[in-house]
């Protein structure tokens, strides 16, 4: 754990959400995150990344910021495949996704998929970070409990304090519990005594006191963390946490809301298809106005621009 006075923030990687035009409005708007980390690209025998993954990832599109591109596979080949070609595109730090729950993930022993298979893990981390070291590229991983039990995290620490892991993030659950339920506080704990690496806490920090609440179970500051919903809930929680602003300032949510709705409209269309990536948005965004619950309604039913607008209007004053 990094034990320095100022806080650092990472911003987790959602997919679906947080893809460029997310990551530069929220740079933009507000600011003070240190690191951003894309959502994943899946590289098939094919090709390293989508056109679509490709555009994400584009560092035209990325200036301004520090951003971690993130690589989900359980085939070492395929892995510096990828981390090649992210290399060449000027990136010096990629993220492993050991953490993924889905169904279709898991089920191809992929992302938290690949927790129980520890001999393949093993020898999948030799292959990777043998490339890192020869690339002279990092290798960062987030990764669950285990996929199981909790139990399976002391095996899982054992394995990854004999890698050079540059930083070693811990969402605390196991793959069944998703992202519901209580962290499983205790095994983050374990973390901190017996991890060698660089540890980075992510999981369920929505407000300024629940990072102070963690702090202080772990006796420790938790610096960098790492914030996902909780940053979109309330895209001012990083200022917050910083001390840099004490509230949710409505005409600069405004100005995010109306730059993501702009930009989406650019890239996309019909109207249903940039609705239905703010409607994703107002799912969290919703419980900061939770007076206004009959326009959030209206605006999650919205088929066309003008239905939408009207609805936003009326929560925040004119587009
Ligand atoms: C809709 C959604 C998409 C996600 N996509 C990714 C992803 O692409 N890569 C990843 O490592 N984690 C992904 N996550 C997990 C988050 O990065 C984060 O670990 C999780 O939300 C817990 O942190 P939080 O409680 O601060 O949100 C996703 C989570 C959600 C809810």
């Amino acid at each position: 754990m990094q034990e320095t006075g100022a806080q650092s923030i990472y911003f987790a990687p959602l997919e679906g959400i947080t893809g460029y035009i997310f990551r530069n409005a929220y740079n933009e708007i507000y600011g003070n995150v240190d690191k951003y980390f894309a959502p994943f690209i899946s590289p098939t025998g094919r090709s390293s990344m989508t056109p679509r993954d490709r555009r994400d990832l584009d560092p035209d599109n990325n200036t301004g910021m520090n951003l971690i591109p993130q690589i989900l596979t359980c085939d070492a080949s395929l892995f510096i495949m990828a981390a090649g070609e992210l290399q060449d595109m000027g990136y010096k730090e990629i993220d492993l996704n050991l953490g993924c729950p889905s169904g279709t993930v898991c089920a191809k022993g992929k992302g938290a998929g690949f927790l129980p298979e520890t001999a393949k893990l093993r020898s999948f981390l030799d292959g990777i970070y043998a490339f890192s070291e020869n690339a002279g590229i990092k290798i960062s991983v987030k990764t669950r409990l285990g996929y199981y039990d909790p139990e399976e995290f002391f095996d899982l620490i054992e394995i990854f304090n004999a890698y050079p892991i540059s930083e070693l993030i811990v969402h605390p659950r196991i793959r069944g519990d998703f992202y519901k339920g209580e962290i499983r506080r205790e095994y983050f704990a374990y973390a901190i005594e017996h991890a060698v690496c660089p540890l980075i806490y992510n999981g369920d920090i929505y407000t300024p006191q629940d990072l102070e609440d963690l702090s202080s179970y772990f006796k420790t500051p938790l610096s960098p963390v790492m914030l996902g919903r909780g940053l979109i809930t309330d895209p001012s929680l990083a200022s917050k946490i910083k001390g840099i602003s004490k509230d949710t300032d409505m005409a600069r949510f405004k100005e995010f809301h109306d730059t993501i709705y702009h930009e989406y409209q650019k890239v996309m269309s019909p109207d249903i298809n940039v609705l239905y990536k703010m409607k994703e948005l107002w799912s969290y965004w919703s419980s900061m106005f939770s007076d206004n619950s009959r326009d959030i309604k209206k605006l999650l039913k919205a088929k066309k621009y003008a239905d939408y607008e009207s609805c936003v209007y009326s929560l925040l004053g004119h587009l």
